[in-house]
């Protein structure tokens, strides 16, 4: 057993491999806190290494404050050794090029969060909503004692087609909505029914980092279509249709997480044509719709979809409540029926108590209210970090909506570094390699300004340009 598994580690050195085996095993929870580990002569013995080398990896545990010495009686696995802030933030650094999981970065606690594209719950309507909860109480005595159906509530599919119709000219009906647990479960849902392994993805480049790892995860073969300032090559597209025929193309076309471009109206139709000629099913990804600053974005491709070949995903999570985790899938096509079943095997529905609460404050006059008043502090949020960084000749295009900034910083300035200091200034940020389909290496970084106030947001951008510049300066 001790050799099968000591020449699976991906460590070189021999001590190493131990190492890792007994941070396995307690990471996996099968050596508890403050749990007694096995002698050095047992742990040697069992995984037929000489004593020195087990002995050697204890120590280097002991200094990596993964296990104590109690009493000269043995070693004793320290509490928190796994999670412990310093822990979690070195794995994160360290293994952010190989994971590429945008959660590693924002598990680390800081002061200055500028990862995460959420909005700063101050400006959310949280007094509101709990008048809606006592509300949807007086309404439904009930809601809690039963489920939901797996399509959603039907009442608020209703109003989800009634407000689709207004705003963005959707002819849909209840049918044709299915209500998810945010925006990343219809993405989940979605890279299920449709991709196999090897089948073709068309994503942008940059993309949302966890639709990569989604259609990563269903084995999809990635192909990714770069996206400019002023949309995509139309060209490179309809030659990747005809010649690699994917199965869909997933795109963020209305303020782009995480460049904040947006496709013109032109190219939208074009798009839809393309996706019916070559039978591609576009999966439009549309979060930050309502989230403009001056102007009101393109009609969504849905808009122009008559076959079926878009399927139209919609969050409210962003700017209502992420806490009710709702959001919409409009879909024409007999794709709804997979969607249902893979719906229903997540998890049988989405609860019903946060879709009526929803509901509610969505039919009321408030959401307007709320928006405008939201768009405006967001947008004062966007010109504070453009301020603060209009000194340093870094590279970005300026967005007109959405939550973030998409900077190139030098290529000078190596990132991994660069996050380390940053993590240890209490600052965080998006490494743009993260949003690559391809994962390269890039000088891009994602700065969300949506999240901490204006103050914070003023000395978190002037500290990180300081320890940027210093530690450009010392190489
Ligand atoms: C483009 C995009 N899609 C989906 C999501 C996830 O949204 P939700 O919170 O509704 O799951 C995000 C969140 O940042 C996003 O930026």
């Amino acid at each position: 057993m001790g050799d099968n598994l000591l020449s699976t580690g991906h460590s070189s050195r021999l001590f190493e491999r131990v190492y890792d085996y007994i941070i396995n095993r307690i990471e996996r929870g099968e050596w508890k806190e403050h749990e007694k580990l096995p002698s050095v002569r047992l742990l040697a013995q069992e995984m037929n290494v000489h004593r020195l080398t087990v002995f050697k990896a204890y120590q280097l545990l002991k200094q990596n404050r993964k296990v104590y010495v109690k009493d000269k009686s043995g070693y004793y696995v320290y509490p928190d050794s796994i999670m412990s802030i310093n822990d979690s933030k070195d794995l994160i650094t360290s293994s952010y090029l190989q994971k590429n999981h945008l959660s590693e970065i924002h598990r680390v606690p800081v002061t200055y969060q500028f990862s995460q594209a959420l909005i700063d719950p101050n400006l959310l309507p949280n007094l509101y909503m709990s008048e809606y909860v006592k509300k949807v109480f007086d309404l439904y005595p009930k809601v809690l004692g039963t489920y939901s159906t797996v399509q959603g509530d039907e009442e608020l599919r209703e109003a989800l087609c009634e407000y689709f119709l207004k705003r963005h000219r959707f002819h849909i009906s209840a049918d044709e909505l299915l209500i998810t647990s945010g925006a990343q479960q219809a993405i989940d849902l979605i890279s299920r029914i449709v991709i196999k392994p090897k089948d073709t993805v068309l994503l942008e480049r940059p993309s949302y980092s966890a639709a990569i790892d989604a259609f990563q995860q269903q084995g999809a073969h990635i192909v990714p279509v770069d996206i400019y300032p002023d949309g995509y090559d139309l060209e490179q597209i309809e030659l990747y249709m005809r010649q690699l025929k994917p199965r869909l193309f997933y795109l963020n076309p209305t303020f782009h997480n995480p460049t904040g471009y947006t496709v013109p109206s032109g190219q939208r139709k074009r798009l839809v044509e393309l996706a019916e000629q070559y039978k591609c099913l576009l999966v439009e990804d549309d979060p930050f719709h309502d989230i403009y600053f001056d102007e009101e974005p393109p009609l969504p491709l849905f808009s122009y979809d008559t076959e079926g070949y878009v399927m139209y995903i919609r969050s409210f999570s962003k700017y209502v409540a992420p806490g009710l985790r709702i959001a919409a899938v409009a879909t024409r096509s007999s794709l709804m029926k997979h969607l249902l079943n893979a719906k229903s095997l997540a998890d049988n529905g989405t609860p019903l108590l946060n879709q009526k609460i929803f509901l509610h404050y969505f039919s009321s006059v408030r959401l307007q209210q709320h928006l405008e008043k939201l768009r405006i502090a967001l947008h004062i949020r966007k010109e504070i970090m453009e301020e603060e960084l209009a000194g340093t000749g870094w590279k970005w295009v300026s967005p007109k909506g959405g939550l973030n900034l998409w900077i190139k910083i030098p290529e000078t300035l190596p990132m991994k570094s660069l996050l380390e200091r940053s993590f240890d200034q209490s600052i965080s940020f998006v490494p743009g390699t993260i949003c690559d389909p391809l994962r390269e290496p890039n000088s891009w970084v994602r700065f969300s300004y949506s999240y901490i106030n204006e103050q914070q947001l003023r000395d978190g951008v002037k500290r990180f340009v300081e320890l940027s510049q210093g530690l450009e300066s010392s190489f």
